[in-house]
């Protein structure tokens, strides 16, 4: 019914009949649709009733808050916040693709809202705007090698290092295996400040704190995002050696 209602609301030009096929196919074999989200759920208001044609966050909201609440604190949302008009890569000081310049960033922009596909999501969606050294060499990487060779539905497995492990860290364990990490932090700042945050947040999941502090530390190693293993050796693990050197100064310690 409500089908039939979008396809004659919208103006005729804007979406077609093959186009609209193509969305509710897409639906049809997505998480939301198993669990019986609509296309009313996202497309009515919930107090007028009135159609929406473009949804915004609002939207999401009632079933995501964690997510809405997260993503609206980070870089990429923050103007949403505040009620400006959405971020672009047109407002960006950092290098963006040319043909992104006037996207707007929203829960769409990274996710297919009709196929909520989140492994899409976690590497192709960023490199539809993000054009910097950083982001580009991450397909050189280990990490990215991974990826591809274990890119699984419905979301990334805990083995596969995207652009989202780092930037959009996964939090809180499910409750069923308690080692599963559920929740996805969508701000997108959280882990750049202070900089040592994402060594704990995100590369200690897999890697020892010393090969981590020695890989976020060297300014190359992070430009050419991880593509070789860490050549520094950061003076205060010496430190920290020699100052446990110093301490288990005793008999005991000695034996070993
Ligand atoms: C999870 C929320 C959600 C569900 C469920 C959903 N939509 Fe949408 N839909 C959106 C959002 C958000 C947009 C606007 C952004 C976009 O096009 O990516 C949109 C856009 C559209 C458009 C406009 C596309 C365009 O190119 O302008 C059509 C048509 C549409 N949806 C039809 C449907 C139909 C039909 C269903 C059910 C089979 C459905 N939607 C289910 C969120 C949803
Ligand atoms: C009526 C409730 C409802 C609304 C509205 C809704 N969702 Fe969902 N969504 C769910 C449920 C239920 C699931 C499946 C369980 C889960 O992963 O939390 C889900 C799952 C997802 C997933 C994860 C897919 C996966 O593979 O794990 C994404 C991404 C998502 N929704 C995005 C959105 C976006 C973006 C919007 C708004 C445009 C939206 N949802 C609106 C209920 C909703
Ligand atoms: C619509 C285009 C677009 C998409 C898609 C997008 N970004 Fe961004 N992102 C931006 C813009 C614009 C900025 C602001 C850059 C600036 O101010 O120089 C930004 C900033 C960032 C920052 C810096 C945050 C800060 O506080 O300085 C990170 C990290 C980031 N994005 C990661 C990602 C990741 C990871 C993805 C995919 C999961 C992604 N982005 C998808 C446009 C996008
Ligand atoms: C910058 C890209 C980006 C934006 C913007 C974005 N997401 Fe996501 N989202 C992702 C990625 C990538 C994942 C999967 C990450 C993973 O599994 O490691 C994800 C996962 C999810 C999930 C499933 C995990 C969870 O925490 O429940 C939901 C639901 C979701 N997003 C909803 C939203 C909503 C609602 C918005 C808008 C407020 C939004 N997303 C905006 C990239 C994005
Ligand atoms: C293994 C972790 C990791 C992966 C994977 C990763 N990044 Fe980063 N990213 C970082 C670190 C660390 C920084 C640097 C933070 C700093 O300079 O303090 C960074 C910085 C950035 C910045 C610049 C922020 C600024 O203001 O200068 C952007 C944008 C960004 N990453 C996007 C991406 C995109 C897009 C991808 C995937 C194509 C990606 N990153 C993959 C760890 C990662
Ligand atoms: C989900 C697990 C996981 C997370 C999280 C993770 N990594 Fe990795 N990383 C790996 C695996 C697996 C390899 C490949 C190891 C190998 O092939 O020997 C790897 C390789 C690397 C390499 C070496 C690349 C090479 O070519 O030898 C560096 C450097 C690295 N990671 C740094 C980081 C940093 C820094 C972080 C956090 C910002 C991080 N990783 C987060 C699993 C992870």
């Amino acid at each position: 019914m409500l089908l039939m209602a979008i396809g004659t609301a919208l103006p005729a030009e804007a979406v077609s009949e093959s186009e609209l096929d193509q969305i509710t196919e897409r639906w049809q074999i997505s998480v939301h649709a198993l669990n019986e989200v609509n296309c009313a759920s996202c497309h009515q208001e919930s107090e007028s009733n009135a159609f929406v044609a473009n949804p915004s966050y609002e939207s999401c909201q009632s079933c995501h808050e964690d997510p809405v609440d997260t993503f609206l604190l980070g870089k990429h949302g923050i103007r949403l916040l505040e009620g400006e008009s959405p971020l672009t890569p047109a407002m960006a000081r950092l290098p963006m693709k040319h043909d992104a310049l006037t996207k707007e960033m929203n829960c769409n922009t990274c996710h297919d809202v009709h196929s909520v596909d989140t492994v899409q999501a976690a590497v192709d969606a960023c490199l539809t705007c993000h054009n910097d050294t950083h982001s580009l060499t991450y397909e050189n990487s280990k990490h990215a090698e991974l990826f591809l060779a274990t890119k699984e539905l419905p979301r990334p497995g805990p083995t596969a290092v995207t652009c989202a492990t780092c930037h959009l860290p996964r939090t809180g364990f499910d409750q069923s295996d308690g080692t599963t990490l559920v929740k996805v932090n969508h701000n997108n700042t959280y882990t750049l400040k202070p900089q040592d945050r994402m060594v704990g947040e995100v590369c200690m999941n897999c890697h020892g704190v010393e090969y981590a502090f020695n890989s976020i530390f060297d300014p190359e190693l992070v430009k050419a995002n991880f593509d070789r293993p860490p050549a520094l050796s950061l003076e205060t693990f010496d430190m920290m050696r020699a100052a446990e050197k110093l301490r288990s100064g005793n008999p005991s310690d000695e034996a070993e």
